[in-house]
């Protein structure tokens, strides 16, 4: 692979990242949307995380009672929840260095993510008002979708407030590089990463197979492997029947991404690919896309390019990506900017 850092995590034991000690500054963490599907085991993981000090736990329901049964868990972290009243969103990112929003509705069987973009629209705006005003200078990991629109409404709202996101506001993708991972070590019989770039939603989504070594595959592997990771959350959405999407996997991949994010702001070198602003496709009309970002102490602290033996395939998946996400950005921004 063309980037010259390692690629995240440690291949043999993709578990330590709930216990590595390698960094030692212990980060103030906040999650907002914390009662939730997604919420709750997000929660319960980052607790477990050595390098999280302190855990504020918002959402508009229930939260004082998740925050009250995660901390009896006997790790040094400090656990506390917040409600609507009182000021609590505020409250819950004073100081914060690090903010997971998981909080907005869920697809159901037959909706895209562009579907949930009339709710958690709104709830991603007035959430990021709150980071921008409260904690400017914490990382906003953005989970709720659909994650095309809601980083662009992130940015806008930012940018409102004076307040530069360009490095602090990251679309989670990594439950997209979680599924490509685990659906090559079927093939594979190791767990090895599997970047993918693009976006997060259907054909934006875009594994580099190409990068995995000693990975074969014939065209018809190929493109069925290609398309269950396109396609891996309406597999989740369509088996639970009604009652949600993925939870407890996006729950595994949050940890993963603050954990990444939290030790680039340490000073280690780490890249991940995440959905950032960046001038990689500006000449194609837009302005984020998820791609190999190296983190470090501001956040995004290089943007590295796509490798440049992606083949012909790969090739048109991002031409055919980059049109629709367009479409969601200008979505994004127009909404940011009517209200
Ligand atoms: P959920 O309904 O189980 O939980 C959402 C939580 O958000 C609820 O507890 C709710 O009370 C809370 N909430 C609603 N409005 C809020 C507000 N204004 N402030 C704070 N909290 C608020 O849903 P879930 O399964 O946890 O999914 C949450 C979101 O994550 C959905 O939009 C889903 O599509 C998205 N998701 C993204 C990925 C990804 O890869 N980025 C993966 C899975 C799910
Ligand atoms: C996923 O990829 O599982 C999430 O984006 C949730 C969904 O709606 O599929």
């Amino acid at each position: 692979m063309n980037v010259d850092v390692p690629f995240k995590v440690d291949n043999e034991d993709p578990l330590s990242i709930l216990f590595n000690k390698n960094s030692s500054k212990g980060a103030n963490v906040t999650v907002l949307g914390a009662a939730g599907g997604i919420g709750q085991p997000l929660s319960l993981l980052l607790k477990t995380n050595p390098l999280v000090s302190r855990l504020n736990l918002y959402d508009v329901v229930n939260s004082v009672g998740v925050a009250a049964d995660v901390s009896h868990i006997n790790h040094e972290s400090e656990v506390a929840g917040f409600l609507p009243e009182n000021d609590g969103l505020k409250k819950s990112l004073d100081g914060a260095d690090v903010v997971l929003i998981p909080a907005g509705v869920p697809r159901k069987p037959g909706m895209t993510r562009d579907d949930l973009f009339n709710t958690n629209a709104g709830i991603v705006k007035t959430l990021t008002t709150a980071c921008a005003e409260v904690c400017p200078n914490a990382k906003i990991l953005i989970i709720s979708n659909p994650v095309n629109s809601t980083v662009p409404i992130a940015s806008e709202v930012y940018k409102k407030h004076g307040v530069d996101g360009s490095k602090k506001i990251f679309g989670v993708t990594t439950l997209d590089l979680v599924r490509a991972s685990r659906f090559v070590y079927e093939k594979l019989g190791k767990i090895v990463n599997v970047p993918v770039i693009g976006g997060h939603a259907g054909t934006t989504i875009i594994p580099l197979f190409s990068q995995v070594e000693g990975l074969k595959l014939s065209k018809e592997e190929l493109e069925a492997l290609t398309y269950r990771v396109q396609f891996g959350g309406d597999e989740v959405v369509k088996a639970k029947a009604g009652t949600g999407s993925a939870t407890l996997s996006m729950a595994f991949a949050g940890a993963r991404f603050a954990d990444s994010v939290i030790r680039g702001s340490n000073g280690e070198e780490i890249v991940e690919c995440a959905f950032v602003r960046t001038d990689l496709y500006k000449s194609e009309g837009i302005d984020y896309f998820s791609t190999f970002v190296k983190l470090g102490p501001n956040g995004v602290e290089t943007i590295l390019p796509i490798p440049k033996d992606i083949t012909a395939y790969e090739k048109g998946l991002i031409a055919e990506g980059i049109k629709q996400l367009q479409a969601s950005e200008k979505k994004g921004v127009e909404f940011a900017s009517k209200q």
